[in-house]
């Protein structure tokens, strides 16, 4: 017998590709050494004997993927969306991370978001912090204990920030090298990543040290691109020499290829940014409720899913109210319907399948073979009870997700694994 797997029997979900969802009423979803062995009808003889939770009828679902959230806007969701992406920073972003200078604020409100996200169907997600080390050490710290894998930044900005949330260029690298030097040895569930915030309030010296340092340690990096007409003009004039918003990165040698990169939002992309974002390989952040409650407009999915581009979902909080990875599925087939319907008729509106690939496998690519129950994935499962929901037993498995996908909340997540360990 293989001491280090075991089973979990369900109504067994997940994506192969974005058109295909795989499921079966009743199934055995094994792990072994953490990865999936794979989705059996009968367990196969070589894991006889092994340990097996018998969920009944209740859904197991790949763990879901955050490629874009604002840990320290959590406290005020949901609250200031009257105002467009530049004025909103000004208002409400930028005053709330300001009190992460605070500690004792730091702990109480890092406190909230890492509860939160250990409630939630998130099994991974990449975090932006603020620009204060010890704060986002102390979030690093929290979101370790919550086993959930994710990608952290301290933020960079030296300019245009106001003068309480504001570092100089120096301060800025230097902060930036001590801080992952300190995280060196000391997660295991959290990595360190660059997090210049955006190409506005970082000056050109403080990209290119931030250049130095991804080439000198290898990280991940993450920011945010064509988010806002009114910032992607004000890129165009502080980058005159650039033929997108994306190149402005490209200068620096951050914007993919060797440097594995997010790049949250991506609503308005001209052509020379799709082809140099499908070349580098970057990721995309999609964050739909975002883009809605800031008036930024609708990203062109459809256009990343048929030039095979790298793409998943993203709550942006609290550009997104909401934490919920189920809440951002429902809003990227929403939004793509009205940019079909006002915008677009050249790009069909997202499906039900295609939403939950970008929210697992889609997102999940970023740390490798993450997202899916194929044989090899890293196991990452979300156990779901939809009893409160009445009538599941006269849905088929598809049915019972999509409507979990419009219905759920957190009361509906009973149980995650996360490497085959169980965290919740
Ligand atoms: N661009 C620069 N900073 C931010 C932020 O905090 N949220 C969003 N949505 N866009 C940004
Ligand atoms: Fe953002």
């Amino acid at each position: 017998m293989n001491n280090n797997a075991f089973a979990l029997k369900g109504s067994v979900i997940y994506s192969q590709d974005c058109n295909t969802l795989v499921s079966a009423a009743t199934s055995y979803l094994i792990c072994e050494d953490g990865k999936v062995a794979g989705v059996f009808e009968t367990i196969p003889s070589r894991f006889e004997g092994i340990p097996i939770t018998d969920y009944g009828n209740k859904l197991i679902i790949p763990g879901l993927i955050d490629l874009h959230v604002h840990a320290p806007q959590y406290t005020y969701r949901a609250l200031g969306m009257d105002l467009e992406l530049l004025p909103w920073l000004n208002t409400y972003a930028f005053p709330e991370e300001a009190k992460y200078a605070e500690e004792a604020y730091a702990r109480k409100a890092y406190g909230r978001f890492t509860r939160a996200l250990s409630a939630s169907a998130t099994t991974r997600a990449a975090i932006f912090a603020t620009l204060h080390v010890p704060a986002t050490n102390i979030l690093m710290d929290l979101v370790e204990q919550t086993g959930v894998q994710a990608y952290i930044g301290k933020v960079n900005m030296d300019r245009n920030s106001p003068d309480n949330l504001i570092e100089t260029t120096v301060q800025s690298v230097e902060a930036t090298e001590k801080w992952l030097k300190g995280c060196v040895g000391r997660y295991e569930n959290c990595k360190p990543m660059l997090t210049p915030r955006f190409i506005p309030s970082c000056s050109n010296e403080l990209m290119a040290g931030l250049g130095e340092l991804q080439r000198k340690y290898k990280l991940p990096l993450q920011s945010h691109l064509s988010e806002n007409a009114s910032e992607i003009a004000w890129v165009q004039q502080l980058h005159p020499d650039t033929h997108c918003y994306g190149d402005a990165y490209e200068k620096y040698g951050v914007f993919g290829g060797e440097c594995p990169t997010i790049m949250a939002h991506c609503v308005h992309p001209n052509e020379a940014e799709l082809e140099l974002m499908d070349k580098n390989g970057v990721f995309i952040a999609h964050c739909p409720q975002s883009n809605m409650n800031i008036c930024s407009g609708v990203a062109p999915v459809r256009t990343y899913l048929e030039r095979n581009m790298r793409v998943g979902l993203g709550s942006d909080v609290a550009g997104g109210a909401d934490l919920s990875i189920f809440k951002a599925m429902a809003d990227a087939i929403r939004a793509s319907k009205l940019r079909w319907a006002l915008k677009d008729k050249t790009l069909a509106p997202l499906t039900v399948p295609e939403a939950f690939y970008l929210a697992t496998k889609g997102g999940g690519a970023f740390w490798g073979k993450v997202g899916s129950f194929e044989e090899g994935y890293e196991f990452d499962a979300v156990v779901l009870d939809d009893s409160n929901l009445e009538g599941s037993e006269e849905f088929s498995v598809q049915q019972r997700l999509e409507r979990i996908i419009y219905l759920s909340d957190d009361r509906n997540v009973i149980h995650k694994f996360i490497k085959g360990k169980q965290i919740r």
